[in-house]
């Protein structure tokens, strides 16, 4: 195997920085890793060139929180840590550990973790992976380890082309509907951030993207153009949209909005971001959203898991106490 270890080798493991010019390699380990169900990550692609384009789209350079482990010279692990000053948080892209045994499995990502972990800016004290529901290894480890399982979700995705359903009669981008602007800021940010908390995006941060590949569109009410909703979308490196948020206020729900949202964003993906397919996570309880991008022709993928790591709340003792 190419990247295979056997148990005994692990007593000369070596565990160090990634190097930038690794990439091809590193993500070849990667791609034959994401075609294991049992072994799949959920942030990144399943292709080595779509893995990379990812990487580089990080917004800093991939390596600057990365490990590889190898035996000999021969890489047999990589982990990459993509954190995020303002939310305080990691998410962790992989491990991509070739190794077919559980035990020494583990011991060889609790080595990358650690390693990845001390690379790791001050600030950033949350944690959190996201797998392939089969990925129980990952599981059993970070539970070892004070990660605690989050709920089920699903991915779905459709393609954008000319049978797509999402596309069809798809309404234009003006008047109820349109891009978000600066003055709808001070609307789309506490509606995100209430409707998701702690998420891997604050509504600040929503709300000022402003690159070329964002999509940002408001669906306002038609008697008061009070913002009822909103959508964020993003072109991915990989050349597929991808939905990262949709909501709309409790008062404004059951009145076609998020289905004009989400026809709109995939006009936008397709005609001007050429994306030929557009992809999404949902939570697997959340059976509005479900049944809402069923109905415009999403299919369902894969069902995935996360773990997070919070650190614990400070202790705190009666008034007065040391
Ligand atoms: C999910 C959500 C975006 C739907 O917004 P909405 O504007 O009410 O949805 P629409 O009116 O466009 O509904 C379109 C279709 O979706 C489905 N749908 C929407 N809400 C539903 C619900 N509560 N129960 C069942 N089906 C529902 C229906 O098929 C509906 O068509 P119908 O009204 O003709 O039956 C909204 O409930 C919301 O913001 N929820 C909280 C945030 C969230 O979960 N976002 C999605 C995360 S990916």
């Amino acid at each position: 195997m190419l990247f295979g270890i056997t148990p005994l080798a692990l007593m000369t493991l070596k565990i160090r920085r990634a190097r930038p010019d690794e990439l091809a390699l590193l993500t070849q380990l990667a791609a034959t890793e994401q075609a294991n169900p049992q072994r799949h990550i959920a942030y990144l692609s399943e292709t080595a060139p779509e893995i990379a384009a990812e990487l580089q789209d990080l917004d800093r350079p991939w390596a600057t929180v990365s490990a590889v482990a190898c035996q000999d010279e021969a890489v047999v692990g990589w982990l990459v840590g993509d954190f995020d000053l303002e939310v305080g948080r990691t998410w962790w892209l992989g491990p991509f550990v070739a190794v077919d045994d559980e035990g020494v499995w583990s011991k060889v990502v609790t080595a990358l973790h650690g390693h990845a972990l001390d690379m790791l800016p001050e600030g950033v004290v949350e944690q959190e992976f996201a797998v392939d529901e089969h990925f129980e290894w990952l599981v059993r480890w970070g539970q070892a380890r004070g990660f605690v399982p989050g709920t089920i979700s699903v991915s779905m995705s459709s393609a954008l082309d000319a049978g797509a359903r999402v596309l069809s009669d798809a309404p234009p981008v003006e008047a109820t509907l349109r891009p978000l602007t600066q003055g709808d800021r001070a609307t789309v940010a506490p509606l995100h951030d209430r409707l998701f908390p702690g998420t891997y995006m604050t509504g600040a941060q929503l709300a000022a993207a402003s690159k070329d590949h964002d999509v940002r569109l408001v669906a306002a009410d038609p008697q008061t153009g009070v913002v009822a909703g909103y959508i964020a979308a993003q072109r991915q490196p990989d050349g597929g949209g991808y939905i990262d948020f949709l909501g709309v206020a409790e008062g404004f729900r059951r009145q076609g909005h998020a289905r004009r949202l989400i026809q709109a964003a995939a006009r936008v993906l397709h005609d001007t971001l050429d994306c030929r397919s557009v992809h999404l996570t949902v939570e697997a309880s959340n059976a509005a959203a479900r049944a809402l991008y069923g109905s415009l022709g999403f299919k369902e993928a894969r069902a995935l898991r996360g773990l997070s790591k919070r650190p614990a709340p400070a202790p705190t003792g009666p008034k007065g106490a040391p």
